[in-house]
C-alpha cells in the first residue's frame, strides 16, 4: 500500500469513527500549554482503547501513566455508571493537572488519580483485586513487572493493554533499558501461559493480552 493511500485510509477512519469532544480537545491543548510532554495517545489509538474497554465489559480499570488524563477520560467514558478507573502517575504536576481535567470532564465519580510510582501503588491495589483491565503507558523498564501484576490481579477474561509495544522499532536490537523493557514484555506476553495475545499495529503498537487462565 502506498503512503498516500495509507494516509487517506487513516483520515477516512478518523473522520468516520473518532470523535474528540471539547473536553478531550481541551486536555490536548492544555498538555501543550502547560509544557507537558505531548506523548498522550493519538485520538485514533484512544478510540481503540475505549472500544476494548467496552468489549471486555470492564467495570474496574487501572492505568499506569496518566499524564494529563487524556487516555483515562476516553476509557472512563466506556465504563458503566458504577465503573471505576484508577490512574497512576509519579509526577505530582501531571497528577494535579489530570485531576483538573477529570473534574472538567465531569468524571470525578469514576476516575481517581493517584500520585506515586506505578510499582508501589499497584502493590497497594492488590487488596481490591480482581480488576478487569490494566492499561500501561508509563516507564518501559517496568513493563515486565506490570505484566506479572496483571497475571495475578486481573480476572479471567480481563485484559492488559500496553502502549508503545514497538518502541519506535527499538525492540529489534534494544540498545536502551526502555527498549529492553518493552522487548522483554512482548516476548514474555507472547509466551505467557495465562494470556492469549498479540500486538495491534496501530501507532507505536498496542499490545493486548487477554487473561485466559
Ligand atoms: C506516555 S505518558 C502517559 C500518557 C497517557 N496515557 C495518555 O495517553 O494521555 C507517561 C506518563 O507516565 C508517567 N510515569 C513515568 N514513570 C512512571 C512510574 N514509574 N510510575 C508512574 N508513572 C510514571 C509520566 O510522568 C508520564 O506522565
Amino acid at each position: 500500500m502506498s503512503d498516500d493511500l495509507a494516509r487517506r485510509l487513516h483520515d477516512y477512519v478518523n473522520g468516520l469513527f473518532v470523535r474528540e469532544d471539547e473536553a478531550l480537545a481541551f486536555v490536548r491543548e492544555q498538555t501543550a500549554l502547560h509544557d507537558l510532554p505531548q506523548i498522550n495517545l493519538q485520538p485514533h489509538e484512544a478510540r481503540l482503547l475505549q472500544l476494548l474497554v467496552w468489549l471486555c465489559g470492564a467495570r474496574k480499570v487501572v492505568e499506569v501513566g496518566t499524564l494529563a488524563g487524556y487516555s483515562a477520560i476516553w476509557m472512563a467514558r466506556a465504563l458503566p455508571q458504577d465503573g471505576k478507573l484508577i490512574t497512576i502517575d509519579n509526577s505530582a504536576k501531571h497528577a494535579r493537572i489530570a485531576r483538573d481535567h477529570v473534574m472538567r470532564a465531569g468524571l470525578e465519580n469514576k476516575i481517581t488519580v493517584l500520585q506515586g510510582d506505578g510499582r508501589q501503588i499497584l502493590k497497594k491495589l492488590t487488596t481490591d483485586a480482581p480488576y478487569d483491565l490494566l492499561f500501561v503507558d508509563a516507564d518501559k523498564v517496568s513493563y515486565p513487572h506490570y505484566l506479572e501484576w496483571a497475571a495475578e490481579n486481573l480476572r479471567a477474561g480481563g485484559a492488559i493493554l500496553a502502549h508503545n509495544a514497538f518502541w519506535g522499532g527499538g525492540i529489534f536490537a534494544p540498545a536502551t533499558a526502555d527498549g529492553r523493557g518493552v522487548a522483554e514484555f512482548n516476548q514474555v506476553l507472547a509466551n505467557h501461559p495465562r494470556f492469549e495475545s498479540t500486538i495491534i499495529e496501530i501507532g507505536d503498537g498496542m499490545a493486548i493480552g487477554v487473561k485466559v487462565h
